[in-house]
């Protein structure tokens, strides 16, 4: 059924160094990957291995005196955002791709009203009609899960609950209709009841309003109920794509299989042993010269402390390791 749709983005072999402290630091390192018409893919991956670089880069909303983005393409629609002029990047990032982020507190600013924050977009982008963009609100707000949309509108950030900005947080991407929303640990700072009513929430909206959604997230037990697809990523790299029944079912990659068999709900269901993966995640200025897994991988072998490995296709999904050339 996936082979219909139409990619909307495609990320082609990026390569992308911060400048950090008088240092080039090479963040990511050949990320591929794309996401199609009406899909959730799920970016996963441990903390600092560069899930929000990669979604920050794919408007290029890291400045250019702080990233180099070295090489490698981004197409959005067809369109190479690389050949996109500043204006036209400032359109596609309020309009057709709009971002939520992992702290609403800090996503808003707490001296103006919502409604403020709310309709600028839409005013922006859509229409400089002021009661059309509230209308539009109050439909979003409602659809979102929040009561006397009215009053809300006249609140502040602060005199409302973490769960509840969120979904004005949810209702203020949706605006201006995106093609693709991308959502960067959304529930991970929300307690667990909010985290599950606010997953179903994007469910239902993902299907209702036909967008794709780039779900960024390092708990592959959440993104195996949620996603279409899962991306695992590993310092700097994807190291493992495919489908989430063969990701989660029929893992390749060493770090991949070392994940799921850490999370306490998959590895319950299957009657496995929990593991932890031994070893830390290396830091972009000290990736291996070969695979950047070998450092912790249980079957490294010459080759790997050699030579970086390439993403291949194998059986149903692509990874990235030297046991299945
Ligand atoms: N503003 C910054 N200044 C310096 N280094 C940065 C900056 N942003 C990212 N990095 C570095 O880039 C690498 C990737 O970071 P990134 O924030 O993309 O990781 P992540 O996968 O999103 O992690 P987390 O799960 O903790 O959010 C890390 O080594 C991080 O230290
Ligand atoms: S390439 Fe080698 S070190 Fe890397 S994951 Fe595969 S076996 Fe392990
Ligand atoms: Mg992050």
């Amino acid at each position: 059924m996936n082979q219909t749709k139409k990619n909307l983005l495609s990320i082609q072999n990026l390569y992308l160094d911060l400048f950090v402290n008088n240092q080039n630091l090479p963040i990511l390192q050949d990320i591929t990957f794309s996401i199609q018409e009406g899909e959730i893919l799920a970016l996963v991956g441990e903390s600092g291995c560069g899930k929000s670089v990669t979604s920050l880069a794919i408007t290029k909303l890291l400045p250019n005196n702080f990233a180099n983005y070295k090489s490698g393409n981004i197409y959005f629609e067809n369109q190479n955002i690389f050949t996109l002029s500043e204006e036209e990047l400032i359109k596609l990032r309020g309009k057709d791709i709009a971002y939520i982020f992992q702290d609403p507190f800090t996503s808003l600013n707490p001296i103006l009203k919502i409604k403020k924050q709310i309709i600028e977009s839409y005013l922006l982008h859509i229409s400089p009609n002021i009661r059309e963009a509230i209308e539009k609100a109050e439909y979003l707000l409602q659809k979102v899960g929040i009561t006397e949309v009215r009053e809300r509108l006249e609140s502040y950030p602060g005199q409302m609950s973490g769960g509840m900005l969120q979904r004005i947080c949810i209702a203020m991407a949706l605006m201006c209709n995106p093609k693709l929303l991308i959502a960067d640990e959304p529930t991970s700072a929300l307690d667990v009841t909010v985290q599950s009513q606010l997953i179903e929430l994007l469910l239902n909206l993902k299907q209702e309003l036909k967008m794709s959604i780039l779900f960024i997230s390092h708990d592959i037990g959440l993104v195996g109920y949620l996603a279409d697809r899962i991306a695992v990523m590993y310092a700097g790299q994807i190291i493992e794509l495919g489908a989430k029944e063969h990701v989660i079912k029929t893992p390749l990659h060493p770090y991949t299989k070392s994940l799921i068999a850490s999370v306490p709900t998959i590895h319950i269901a299957r009657n496995v042993p929990l593991k932890i993966i031994p070893g830390i995640v290396p830091t972009p200025n000290e990736y291996p010269k070969g695979c950047h897994f070998s450092t912790r991988c249980e079957q490294v072998f010459i080759k790997c402390n050699e030579q970086k490995p390439k993403l291949q296709n194998v059986q149903n999904q692509s990874v990235r390791c030297f046991l299945y050339d």
